[in-house]
């Protein structure tokens, strides 16, 4: 087995223009791989810590210089020599170098570099597919895409309060075929809002970012384009929500400020939620409470849960502490996956495999910040996560997952499974 030579890495511009890293990895054979590290706006509090510069007089403080040194540096020495064949040595060998518990020393952004490039170089080196490669029970499940046709919160200035409005096209007999579903509701959407003389610029993930005047609006217009594509609302194509309640909420209080309704408590937000779950054919939401409200998670779980996917993102933050508390409190029946939350290939996969055998869905996530790096779509199979969000069906960086998706799925042909984790939920 080869050994780890060298490692480099080179900044680089994410979606937002924001610098990265882009880390090779180089064994003593000459075999490399690359990767490279996304980046979040509403990021939760108890992330890992992505390590920036702080330097205003370079991307206003955004550069990652000292994460490459990290990478080139200490990391590369404590690696060199190291084989690849166990993905979990390496990990652990950084965290250990790192020493704190939010990998706030090196950065998350280094480590998770390294440690994606390693997982890379590994799948070269036994000759598998990344899929097969990170997989230890097959990795033949395509994942639901959710797709985020409208953007607000902190990923637009649209009129919406709401982070994500997500399509997810649950009566899709195939990814291939969920995508065509996803692509052409989009295409009606923009139709629909160009017609009303509504912006069909996009925000960050490739979603519309109209200047609707509420967040009804949003779920209206969706069901209306997913009608106009031909599809039928909840038994073709349903809907899921990000709120990203920590943006605008804290404290058992939410500001609906944007879409002027003004201040909510944690009840009137749950019965906001359960008059929207009457009314649309929303099957999952996602941080519909802040990250500090567990109280706000457990009462909707108590009164939705049976209805629809509680997905946790800035409250778990891919990480076994909380998802332990959660599993505990009945906090959420999903977990939201995001590689750099937690740092390390190994932990991501731990976080989602914990999960899962608490009975919970998976959802792997891209981060609005991206990077063309496919590697997530990889990790979804190979987990058989059973859902991912990689934005809309638009832009280079969100396409580069759902795209290699496809492939994958041609690839595996009548091995490939694919289904709606939430035909329980749908018909309405
Ligand atoms: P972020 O948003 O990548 O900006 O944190 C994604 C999400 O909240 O799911
Ligand atoms: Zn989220």
């Amino acid at each position: 087995m080869p050994t780890i030579a060298d490692l480099c890495a080179l900044e680089i511009l994410d979606s937002r223009g924001h610098p990265t890293l882009q880390v090779t990895l180089r064994l003593d054979d000459g075999t490399c791989a690359s990767a490279s590290v996304p980046s979040g706006a509403s990021t939760g509090a108890n992330e890992a810590v992505e390590l920036r510069d702080g330097d205003p007089a370079r991307y206003g403080g955004l550069g990652v210089r000292k994460a490459i040194t990290h990478v080139e540096g200490e990391i590369a020495t404590a690696l060199r020599g190291m084989a690849v064949d166990d993905q979990e040595t390496i990990d652990q060998t950084m965290i250990d170098l790192d020493g704190t518990d939010n990998k706030a020393r090196l950065g998350a952004n280094a480590i998770l570099g390294v440690s994606m490039a390693a997982a890379r170089v590994r799948a070269k080196i036994i000759g598998l597919p990344l899929y097969a490669s990170l997989s230890d029970r097959g990795g033949r499940q395509l994942p639901m895409p959710c797709m985020n046709v409208l953007n607000g919160g902190k990923h637009a200035d649209s009129g919406l309060d709401f982070q994500e409005f997500m399509i997810v096209p649950v009566g899709a007999p195939s990814f291939a075929e969920a995508m065509r579903y996803g692509s052409q509701t989009y295409g009606a959407l923009r139709k629909i809002l160009h017609d009303r003389k509504l912006a069909t610029s996009v925000g960050d993930e490739g979603g519309f970012a109209p200047a609707l005047p509420d967040n009804e609006a949003a779920c209206e217009v969706i069901v209306e384009a997913i009608t106009a594509a031909g599809f039928r609302p909840g038994e073709d194509v349903a809907i899921a929500l990000d709120p990203a309640a920590s943006s605008f909420g804290g404290d058992g209080s939410y500001n609906l400020e944007r879409s002027g309704k003004g201040h909510l408590g944690r009840a009137a937000m749950l019965a906001l939620y359960g008059r929207w779950i009457d009314a649309y054919p929303i099957v999952s939401i996602e941080d519909g409470f802040a990250e500090d409200d567990w109280q706000g998670f457990q009462n909707q779980m108590t009164a939705q849960g049976d209805r629809i996917q509680i997905v946790g993102d800035d409250l778990l933050v891919t990480n076994p502490r909380f998802i332990a508390r959660a599993i505990e409190q009945r906090a959420v029946n999903a977990l939201l996956v995001k590689l750099n939350q937690i740092g390390t290939v190994t932990e991501a996969i731990a976080a989602t495999r914990m999960a899962q055998q608490a009975g919970w869905a998976a959802m792997v996530s891209h981060r609005s910040g991206e990077t063309t790096d496919d590697f997530i779509a990889d990790f979804a199979v190979a987990l058989g996560a059973g859902q991912i969000k990689s934005g809309a069906p638009c832009r280079g960086e969100r396409l580069a997952k759902y795209n290699r998706l496809m492939a994958i799925e041609r690839e595996l042909g009548n091995a490939a499974s694919f289904g709606s984790p939430f035909s329980r939920q749908v018909a309405q």
